[in-house]
């Protein structure tokens, strides 16, 4: 077989580990499980599966657009947010474009790119956080789209409403500029961009959002993009005929009325947030500030090492050399025990006894 040039040098993706009987706090997971309210759904639109489910995901896309203020037309669902990556590169990549991203940040946008045979040009964090400006300087004639993740996986850092204002008043408008905000569902700085209702003004402006992470639906594969009909009409062009399995849509629309779980898998985010925080600057650990369910902490050693010592104690956390940042560690907000725990463990190690 004849493997086409682009893919030669593309490196399968690694996912976060876990081992049996550890507590698997690498993946941005919700803790909590999956809203029960998507259990019921899923129980019963299984008894439909010998059909095919809805192509485009209408009812769902209904209800999003009422919980988020956009008319169906503006939405696409895919079998996970990455699919609507996938799509935006399959609709507007070629060889010989380009997209821009940070060089630490959530590897999708660099596989979509690739597959499709465009350059992908990375730009360094500044402080951890993305740097628009940077990003602006690479763009050229050929740059197609420019993918921000916000908050970003994995600092947790994030870019302002007035930062994205700005960028986007520089940004050519032929230029298509993707936010993933797979969790913006845990920001609750008020400088965090509101872009739904920036879409309306801004053709060039597109956003994914995920049910994988607040809404616990991580292994049913489901999320959705947001933007111009005219982009969501191209995107259609590229999506399989029944890419959304039935108990997901299910599930999803169900989710989104699970109010108590919302509540609940909030709460307990923003309390292992501060349990988190406390704890590693009691133990003198530098991380960034984050605005996700996760934090990204630094440890001045190899980190797959260390990641190696705390999973024999019983987590699994995501060391950070497969996005470029060797010696940090990613660790998804537990229950107070998980926290409690991890916190034991980083303890330990700090007094050299891991
Ligand atoms: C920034 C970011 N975007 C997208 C995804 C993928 O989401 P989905 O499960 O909807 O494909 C992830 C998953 O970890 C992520 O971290």
């Amino acid at each position: 077989m004849q493997l086409r040039e682009c893919l030669k040098e593309m490196i399968p993706y690694t996912a976060g580990k876990t081992e049996t009987g550890a507590i698997k706090l690498s993946s941005n997971e919700n803790p909590l499980g999956p809203s029960p309210l998507a259990m019921e759904a899923v129980a019963r639109a299984l008894s439909g599966m010998n059909r095919y489910p809805d192509g485009a995901s209408a009812l769902l896309r209904e209800k999003i657009g009422a919980r988020i203020g956009l008319p169906s037309g503006q939405l696409i669902i895919g079998n996970g947010s990455d699919e609507i990556l996938a799509f935006l590169a399959g609709a507007y990549i070629a060889t010989g474009t380009n997209g821009i991203t940070a060089s630490n940040t959530f590897s999708e946008y660099t596989f979509s790119i690739k597959l499709f045979d465009g350059e992908i040009r990375k730009v360094p964090l500044k402080q951890g956080r993305f740097d628009l400006e940077g990003i602006l300087a690479a763009v050229d004639g050929n740059t197609r789209i420019i993918f921000i993740c916000n908050p970003n996986n994995p600092t947790g850092t994030f870019v302002t409403q007035k930062e994205l204002d700005k960028f986007l008043n520089h940004v050519p408008e032929n230029l298509l500029v993707v936010i993933d905000e797979a969790y913006q569902d845990f920001a609750d700085d008020p400088d965090f961009p509101k872009t739904i209702p920036m879409l309306a003004a801004r053709k060039n402006l597109f956003v994914t959002r995920t049910f994988s992470k607040l809404y616990g639906l991580a292994g049913l594969r489901i999320g959705y993009g947001a933007g111009h009909a005219d982009t969501i009409n191209d995107l259609f062009r590229t999506k399989q005929a029944f890419n959304v399995n039935l108990a997901a849509q299910a599930a999803a629309a169900a989710a989104l009325e699970d109010a108590d779980f919302v509540s609940r898998s909030l709460s307990l985010v923003k309390e292992g947030k501060e349990q988190v925080c406390q704890g590693l600057e009691r133990l003198g650990i530098p991380f960034y500030p984050t605005q996700a369910n996760f934090i990204c902490f630094e440890t001045g050693e190899d980190s797959e090492a260390l990641f190696k010592k705390i999973i024999l104690r019983g987590i699994a956390v995501r060391p950070l050399k497969s996005f470029g940042l060797p010696t940090s560690i990613r660790y998804t907000f537990g229950t107070r025990d998980n926290n409690e725990l991890f916190l034991s463990i980083l303890s330990d190690w700090k007094k050299g006894a891991l």
